[in-house]
């Protein structure tokens, strides 16, 4: 066949020109990029399986947040790794917890900076899931189930507990049904209905969470989270997620893990008009990290590749480890 008036090539001939008919763009205030703070003090220490994110604690928080700002990030996703663990994760909703005091470090010192705390009680219950459990014996393994309804309690005060210590958005990770209800409810009740939530509403029981949890000590130490997070095999569920999220008051919607799972951020970009979150998850980033240090790929072209294409399937804000290199990177043009 013959389309003598087509010639592609014609928008691809310069950068120039290429720039001008660009259809998506990576900017710095896509990012958000999350930091794991410790108890202790003197604390910058490298996690193995994640070169160039660190544990930091109170007192190294600064530096690392001030090199953040430069940069221009506009926000910062806590997780907090506390001292004490318990059955119920007491250390999630204490008031000087060690997420509650890090944000006050931070907002203290940068007010403007954004500070999401991620909502969750598996780096703080000694048995890593992410809400009570009811525990028994069968065939001499220890199994559990995680308690919905009594989590939601938990969760609402650890919510409450981060907004008094002025975190600017609380992003629920639980994955426990009602969740953004019980928070919502609980912010409001509290004084803090100007406080959005930035719902993990599609979760998927990952193993490219498996750096994180070694970075967060949050391994489960029975059973998995397969009953209360996703199965990757499904997509229409992840509507079905979603939508319970936006009845219950969500302000933004989340997919994570992000990379193995683009369809299901462009299914929620087409049925869904609020802001869509896409997470760039540890194991994702560890790949990469492991193949560019080998050599075997170009570092820069392929995480720009990447992200690009978690903004080309819908995404409005990217939370990635990645965020001050590709900040730098931007700065760069190359
Ligand atoms: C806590 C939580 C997890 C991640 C973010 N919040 C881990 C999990 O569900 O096991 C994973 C983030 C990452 O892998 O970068 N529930």
């Amino acid at each position: 066949m013959n389309y003598p008036f087509v010639r592609h090539r014609r928008l691809r001939q310069s950068a120039a020109i290429r720039g001008m008919v660009r259809e998506t763009v990576l900017t710095v205030d896509d990012f958000i990029q999350p930091i794991f703070v410790t108890y202790g003090s003197g604390v910058k220490n490298e996690i193995p399986s994640m070169p160039g994110v660190f544990h930091f604690s109170l007192d190294t928080l600064e530096e690392e947040v001030k090199e953040i700002v430069d940069l221009g990030i506009p926000a910062v996703l806590l997780f907090g790794i506390p001292e004490t663990k318990d059955a119920v994760g007491t250390s999630a909703f204490v008031d000087n917890g060690i997420v509650q005091e890090a944000t006050r470090v931070i907002k203290k010192r940068y007010p403007d900076l954004l500070v999401v705390a991620d909502t969750c009680l598996c780096e703080f219950t000694d048995h890593g899931h992410c809400g009570m459990v009811h525990t028994y014996e069968r065939d001499g393994h220890v199994c559990g189930d995680v308690l919905n309804d009594e989590s939601l309690e938990l969760l609402v005060k650890t919510a409450v507990s981060q907004a008094k210590a002025g975190a600017d958005i609380i992003a629920p990770s639980n994955m426990m049904d009602g969740f953004v209800q019980a928070i919502r409810t609980g912010l409001d009740e509290a004084g803090f209905t100007h406080v959005p939530i930035m719902s993990y509403s599609v979760k998927y029981a990952s193993a490219f969470y498996g750096p994180f949890r070694e970075a967060a000590d949050s391994a489960p130490q029975f059973g998995d989270r397969k009953s209360y997070q996703m199965d990757p095999a499904n997509a229409r569920e992840a509507l079905r997620e979603a939508e319970s999220d936006v009845l219950e008051g969500a302000d933004m919607l989340m997919v994570k893990p992000a990379l193995a799972f683009m369809d299901v951020l462009r299914m929620l970009r087409d049925q869904f008009d609020l802001p869509l979150v896409a997470y760039n998850v540890s194991g994702e980033y560890s790949m990469v990290k492991a193949a560019a240090q080998k050599g075997w790929i170009d570092e820069r072209a392929i995480v720009t590749e990447t992200l690009l294409g978690m903004k080309r399937a819908g995404a409005d804000i990217i939370i990635t480890y990645f965020a001050k290199d590709m900040a730098r990177w931007l700065r760069e043009k190359r």
